[in-house]
């Protein structure tokens, strides 16, 4: 079985360049090492992420979005992540079922024990063995969220980043809640400072948690 890395935060936490860098940082170590993100990750799940993430589905009811998550999720586990652990691989996945927990449960409201139940439906046995839970304000996330977006004016994924400040305040709470009741998996690393100083956070977050090889 390999190592199963997952990392979280709101949007423009900085997640996603970390992840880009651990993944380099683990591969020159000579660790193998696969990366994938959620919604998406694999061509099915992808194309379900391109509905979820359009903002000509702002119509799309809370429900529809919690279901098509767990979808895209069932079939990544079965296509990427399960096999990648099962050949012994380190995975690190950009948002896995913690997202939902804290966007679908802490930011929209919804059933938090459903949404567990379709989180271990869609996962099966398959749990992070550490979630890295990228922390900054909500200001500072969404700050560099809108200047991602503006830089990139064909980008059509900004569905979530228009949502109210208060959706994104109980989401950071959210993680926060969930990291704070599962001190064993979770870490909470600050993504309020620069690159190369959260990289540092990260690594001395990871490396000491891997397995030997
Ligand atoms: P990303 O911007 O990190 O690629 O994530 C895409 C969006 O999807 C982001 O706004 C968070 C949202 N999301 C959920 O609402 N629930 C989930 O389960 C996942 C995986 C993502």
């Amino acid at each position: 079985m390999g190592f199963f890395i997952t990392f979280e935060g709101i949007e423009g936490c900085g997640k996603s360049t970390q992840l880009r860098r651990a993944a380099e940082r683990l591969t020159r170590e000579g660790y193998d090492v696969v990366i994938t993100r959620e919604p998406g990750g694999c061509p099915i799940a992808d194309a379900i992420r391109a509905i979820l993430l359009d903002a000509d589905n702002s119509a799309m009811v809370p429900l529809a979005e919690l279901l098509l998550y767990a979808a895209a999720r069932a079939q990544h586990v079965a296509e990427v992540i399960g096999p990648a652990l099962r050949e012994g691989k380190i995975v690190l996945c950009d948002r896995f079922t913690d997202s939902t927990l804290a966007y679908q449960g802490y930011g929209r409201q919804l059933d938090r024990e459903l949404i567990g139940q379709l989180n271990t439906l869609a996962a099966g046995d398959i749990r992070p063995h550490l979630t890295l839970v990228l922390d900054c304000p909500v200001e500072v996330g969404l700050g560099r969220a809108m200047a991602r977006i503006n830089a990139a004016s064909t980008a059509r994924e900004e569905r979530f980043e228009q949502e109210s400040r208060l959706f994104h305040e109980r989401i950071r709470d959210g993680f926060l809640q969930l990291a704070a009741a599962e001190a064993g998996r979770f870490l909470v690393v600050d993504g309020s400072g620069g690159i190369e100083e959260t990289e540092d956070l990260v690594m001395t977050s990871i490396l000491p948690r891997l397995p030997r090889r």
